[in-house]
């Protein structure tokens, strides 16, 4: 028995769990959104790590055997100990930092810059892992955004949430933007008009497609 268990804050993990449903039509999911919790962006790693154990706790008495932390903000507690806790040997959590940082260095060797939720920017997950491979990056949070996105907020108000972040792709001369919060690809449509109306053209990028393709 062979069943993928996704989890997140909120919606966020939908998009990762589309992607693999795209590849893999067959396999069987489960997906957790924990909005009692949400949003996980301000937390610390600790309260990250509880809430990691409990989404898992709750896919695997659900059925699911392999895990996808569809959530960048979780990545800093999705660490090798975790899965030793669910021991069964074939155990496997898949987060999004890694897939994210192999897929944007094959894809460009320009500036970057990813935008995340605070828990995210402050582990510094993001810059060290592109530091290492000899990348050019920036990282921004946009705080409020995840949680204005599962609140489904005007285009009005999510255009004035972003454009710290706009604002600094611009002044870093960004080729690439990286959503580094799953939430965020939800607003895509918001970033592009923002750098249109700068005038400023950047390439977008959404990792669920990479991610899905670990899993
Ligand atoms: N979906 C999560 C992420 O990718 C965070 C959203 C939240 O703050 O709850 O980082």
């Amino acid at each position: 028995v062979f069943m993928i268990g996704i989890f997140d804050s909120g919606i966020g993990g939908l998009g990762v769990a589309i992607q693999i449903r795209k590849k893999a039509p067959r396999a069987d999911l489960v997906y957790f959104g924990d909005l009692a919790n949400m949003p996980y962006g301000p937390r610390k790693t600790e309260e990250l790590f509880k809430l990691t154990l409990n989404a898992m706790r709750f896919l695997k008495s659900r059925g699911a055997t392999q895990f996808v932390a569809a959530c960048n903000s979780l990545s800093v507690a999705v660490i090798a100990p975790l899965a030793d806790l669910f021991e069964t040997p074939k155990t496997r959590v898949i987060e999004m930092v890694a897939p994210t940082v192999s897929a944007v260095c094959e894809r460009t060797s320009g500036k970057i810059l990813i935008v995340a939720t605070l828990a995210t920017v402050r582990s510094g997950i993001y810059k060290r892992a592109f530091t290492q491979q000899g990348a050019s990056v920036d990282v921004i949070a946009l705080p409020e955004l995840a949680e204005a996105i599962e609140h489904q907020a005007c285009e009005k108000e999510l255009e004035a949430i972003i454009a710290p972040a706009v604002q600094k792709a611009i002044n870093v001369r960004a080729e690439l933007l990286v959503f580094g919060c799953t939430q965020f690809p939800f607003a895509r449509s918001v970033f592009l008009h923002s750098f249109e109306k700068r005038g400023y053209e950047i390439e977008l990028f959404d990792p669920s497609e990479a991610v899905a393709d670990e899993v």
